[in-house]
């Protein structure tokens, strides 16, 4: 796997993120050395895709705890990186997971603490790997040979500690059975689909073509899309999903075309704390990423515009939710109490 987006130096402490902002023009990066880095990296959209957001928070745990001079001070820190963006659940459940690791192993000395958080921060990362490389094994088992796969944003190595989610389904397939056809949604207006997903296809040299959002419809009506796998931000308990604007409209049009539509996520973007989608906080971002595409205006300073991030499809057009325990299916609140042995 060529593509990694996180990449801790052991001996330094510092974290490196590929800078997403500009890929695939440039491959630069831009290196964490604190609490603050990790949470700006975070909200200006360095770091992007929910499991990438959450390794990301939990190493910027680390450097607040090294930074911290007592115990409130490093819980305010790790609050604070939970604001970073509100989307993405794996952001407050990673800020959670390392806050609880903490306590753990709060009686060992200062330094040793240090050390045990990096180590966790690591070890999350890695665990990220093998939970996306088990969703594209579960995944893999509903693709066909020769079928052609719509993803929408990117849901990629980019996106997670590495493999990728929607698009570890998608490489799983590719490795079996190596003649399946790729369409990626360009993903207006941030443009993840032919910024990342394409850039991630090319350099996995796995055959894509990219396409406009508003073309879907008109391939799914040719017949010529036989899935659609995207990945999730934050997934309520009832199975309504959260992810990248246009989603929903693409589970409509693969809904009226009789074509499946799968979510592939981990665990960890799972809110069962939340009943369904609508309790889902969404981002309103910037009006300029709409006003303007590669720092061009394509309308007027004046233009009236809503910049919402993120859409909530809901469950009843799921046709399945691939994690790394399986596939859910519906009755989703009951399947997913299952998974997380909820009464
Ligand atoms: O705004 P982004 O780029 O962070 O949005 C990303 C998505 O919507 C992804 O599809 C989602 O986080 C899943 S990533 C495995």
């Amino acid at each position: 796997m060529k593509v990694k987006a996180i990449q801790p130096d052991n001996n330094s402490k510092t974290l490196k993120l590929i800078d997403q902002r500009i890929l695939p023009v440039k491959l630069e990066f831009f290196l964490c050395k604190s609490s603050q880095d990790c949470s700006d990296s975070i909200r200006t959209m360095i770091v992007r895709g929910a499991p990438a957001i959450g390794i990301t928070a939990i190493f910027g745990a680390y450097f607040a705890w090294i930074e911290s001079n007592c115990e409130k001070e490093f819980f305010d820190k790790c609050q604070n990186i939970k604001k970073a963006r509100p989307t993405a659940v794996n952001l407050m459940w990673a800020i959670d997971k390392a806050i609880d690791y903490y306590k753990k192993i709060k009686n060992n000395s200062i330094n040793d603490i240090s050390q045990k958080l990096w180590d966790y921060a690591v070890d999350m990362l890695k665990e990220d790997i093998s939970i996306n490389e088990n969703i594209g094994k579960h995944g893999v088992e509903i693709t066909k040979s020769g079928m052609s796969i719509l993803t929408h944003c990117n849901a990629g190595a980019l996106a997670t500690g590495g493999y990728g989610t929607a698009l570890g389904v998608i490489r799983s397939a590719w490795k079996k059975h190596k003649n399946i056809k790729v369409f990626v949604d360009e993903t207006r207006p941030y443009l993840q689909g032919s910024r990342l997903t394409a850039w991630e296809m090319h350099e996995e040299k796995i055959p894509y073509t990219m396409i406009c959002d508003n073309m879907a419809a008109f391939f799914m009506g040719r017949n010529e899309i036989d899935m659609v796998v995207t990945g999730a931000d934050r997934i309520a308990l009832n199975g309504d999903s959260a992810n990248k604007i246009g989603t929903y409209g693409v589970a409509i049009l693969a809904a009226f075309h009789k074509i499946p539509f799968y979510i592939a996520a981990p665990k960890s973007t799972f809110d069962t704390s939340i009943h369904t989608g609508k309790e889902i906080p969404i981002e309103f971002r910037e009006p300029e990423e709409v006003r303007s595409i590669g720092g061009k205006n394509i309308t007027f300073e004046e233009c009236n515009i809503l910049n919402p991030s993120f859409d909530v499809t809901p469950a009843e057009l799921i046709t399945g939710i691939i994690t790394e325990e399986g596939i859910i299916k519906a009755p989703y609140t009951e399947n997913i109490k299952k998974l997380f042995k909820m009464r």
